[in-house]
């Protein structure tokens, strides 16, 4: 005769522990199961969006800009410039192969130091690879009195901002 027939052994609550083992595991495992899935379901809901930054810049006070300056921002990417004919902005990112160009004020142009191109301060190529000129971006007066340099727009050359 088996032990476990025997009224009062251990052996029948080892059975119930056993069975209440496997239930728990596979409750945790529907669990486990059902948070995945909810996990992939949000991601594959939720949109791909890159965030980028604002293509407006705001270069401040005009009188920031002395007469006659060219004045270089590595971090957005421009150059404004103040010159007689008014204010304008060049893209600092050189057309050949995106490298950022540098001001040389003891040459009066603008250079890139990756294959040597050469720029006048409006942005006409005189030496070197780059097949284009820098783009002139669109820069206006904000409500504030900022200038205000649209890094999207592109608009043709010598079109001045004159305060
Ligand atoms: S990246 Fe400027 S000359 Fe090549």
């Amino acid at each position: 005769m088996a032990e476990d027939s025997k009224p009062g052994s251990a052996q029948p609550e080892r059975k119930v522990d056993r069975r209440a083992f496997f239930a728990r595991l596979g409750l945790s495992s529907l669990g486990l199961a059902a948070a995945g899935t909810l996990s992939f379901s949000y991601q594959y809901m939720s949109p791909n969006v890159l965030y980028e930054p604002s293509p407006i810049v705001n270069a401040g006070s005009p009188e920031k800009y002395a007469m006659n300056s060219v004045t270089e921002d590595q971090v957005t990417g421009i150059y404004l410039i103040h010159l007689q004919e008014g204010f304008f902005s060049l893209s600092a990112i050189c057309t050949h192969l995106g490298c950022m160009t540098a001001w040389r004020q003891d040459l009066g142009i603008i250079a890139c130091p990756c294959h040597g191109s050469r720029f006048t301060r409006y942005g006409k190529k005189i030496a070197g690879p780059a097949p284009k000129p820098l783009p002139w971006y669109r820069t206006w007066l904000s409500d504030g009195g900022d200038i205000m340099v649209d890094r999207a727009t592109v608009i043709p050359p010598m079109q001045f901002l004159r305060i």
